[in-house]
């Protein structure tokens, strides 16, 4: 009994001394908690997206109205914003995007959100710049199906856009360059600041709940953000698709060109089914997934990532966890008033010498954009 007693004392004292211990060790050194290494570790790989400072207001606000202007199509029903819509993510959550006469591209449209982040523009790459890529959907026959010759003499008819591009450019022409240029700086300005994984990163504990942690912990556990980082959770690098395992013998499907990636620009071997690894930010916004449009289910697709980019098969509580965290790169999607914009009139009508490009673009449908 005594003994006992004497044990439970001791015991007792021992807690409260332990106690005693750690209170006063965390009075002098705090002891840092799990998350603030998980912070550090996250932070070498994944940073805060930051607005682009010192662009010119007179461009984005040029850039604005045309990226919205449907005018700029052959037959004036499509806009950058049809397939590349900002407000639900900065693109038209379908598989593949109907252009000019409903006719469908190759590959599922990816954002334009944060699309400055991405070290080239488009699946392959083979857009160096954001100036570059503009140029691209307007004369693609499965997407605008329109010249810039047309283009511009639609611009030079309009007052509003006389005057728009004068502000923006003062002297300078209308022309393919100024164009691309005004929507390019647009598109800089569509940063989608404030994410609850952005404001954990800068130290708010509370933004991110438990189950978010848990996955992005495992995101970082499994290697994900190997390949998946930067400020935009990729978009820095080229990967093959089924990097440790074969990805595309798995498929229900027969491949085509879209498939091949890098290879239809480089025509090297290596090349073949590597593509820009996308970024992730907003990524629950922006299904159906990959290249393909293949499927809409997030959870499906971080399956698939694992098994065939890293050779490792989820638990589905993980899988669960990280599509949790994926959640969290959702940030503040920008705002566009169509109104206050005070577009032209669609033009009911497309140019008579333009109509013929529209035959080919009939014969264009199979073919990837490898034209842009
Ligand atoms: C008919 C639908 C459609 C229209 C219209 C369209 N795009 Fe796209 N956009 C796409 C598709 C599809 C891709 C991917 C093509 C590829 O990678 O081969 C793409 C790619 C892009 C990318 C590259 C993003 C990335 O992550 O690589 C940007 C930026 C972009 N478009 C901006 C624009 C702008 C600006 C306009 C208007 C001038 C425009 N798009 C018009 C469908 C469209
Ligand atoms: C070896 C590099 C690599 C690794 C590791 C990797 N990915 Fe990817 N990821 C890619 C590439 C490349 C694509 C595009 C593939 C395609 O479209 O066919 C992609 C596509 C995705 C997409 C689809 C994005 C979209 O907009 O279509 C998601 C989501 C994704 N990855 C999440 C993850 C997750 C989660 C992990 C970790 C389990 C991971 N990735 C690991 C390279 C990688």
């Amino acid at each position: 009994m005594r003994t006992r007693t004497l044990y439970r004392v001791s015991a007792i004292l021992l807690a409260t001394a332990t106690i005693s211990v750690t209170a006063c060790k965390k009075k002098e050194a705090p002891a840092p908690p799990a998350e603030v290494n998980l912070r550090d570790r996250v932070s070498a790989q994944i940073q805060v997206i930051k607005p682009v400072e010192g662009l010119n207001p007179d461009r984005v606000a040029l850039g604005e109205r045309l990226y919205h202007d449907p005018n700029l199509s052959l037959d004036g029903t499509i806009s950058c914003a049809s397939c590349h819509d900002i407000t639900k993510g900065g693109d038209d959550g379908m598989q593949f995007s109907p252009g000019v006469g409903g006719l469908l591209g190759g590959v599922n449209s990816p954002t334009t959100l944060n699309s400055h982040l991405n070290f080239v523009q488009f699946w392959d790459g083979r857009a160096d710049s954001l100036e570059a890529q503009a140029a691209g959907p307007i004369e693609n026959p499965v997407e605008m199906a329109n010249t810039f010759p047309n283009v511009i003499a639609y611009l030079e008819s309009e007052d509003s856009y006389v005057e728009g591009f004068k502000k923006a450019f003062g002297d300078a022409e209308i022309n393919q360059n100024t164009i691309t240029t005004a929507i390019a700086d647009y598109e800089r300005t569509l940063t989608t600041l404030n994410s609850p994984f952005d404001r954990w990163l800068e130290g708010d504990d509370d933004a991110l709940n438990p189950q978010e942690l848990a996955g992005l912990q495992a995101f970082m556990d499994v290697g994900c953000s190997s390949c998946h980082q930067g400020p935009g959770v990729g978009g820095t690098m080229y990967q093959r698709m089924g990097n440790v395992k074969d990805y595309f013998g798995s498929l229900e499907r027969s491949l085509d060109e879209t498939d091949y990636g890098r290879y239809n620009v480089t025509q090297k071997e290596e090349d073949k089914f590597r593509f820009k690894v996308p970024m992730l930010r907003n990524v629950a916004e922006t299904a159906p997934y990959m290249h393909d449009g293949y499927t809409d289910d997030l959870g499906e697709i971080v399956r698939i990532m694992a098994l065939h980019q890293l050779g490792q098969n989820l638990e589905q509580q993980q899988i669960d966890d990280i599509v949790a965290f994926l959640g969290t790169l959702t940030g503040d999607m920008p705002t566009v008033d169509i109104a206050a914009l005070n577009l032209p009139k669609p033009r009911a009508v497309a140019p008579a010498d333009a109509k013929d490009d529209e035959k080919d673009g009939e014969e264009a449908t199979q073919e990837p954009e490898a034209a842009e």
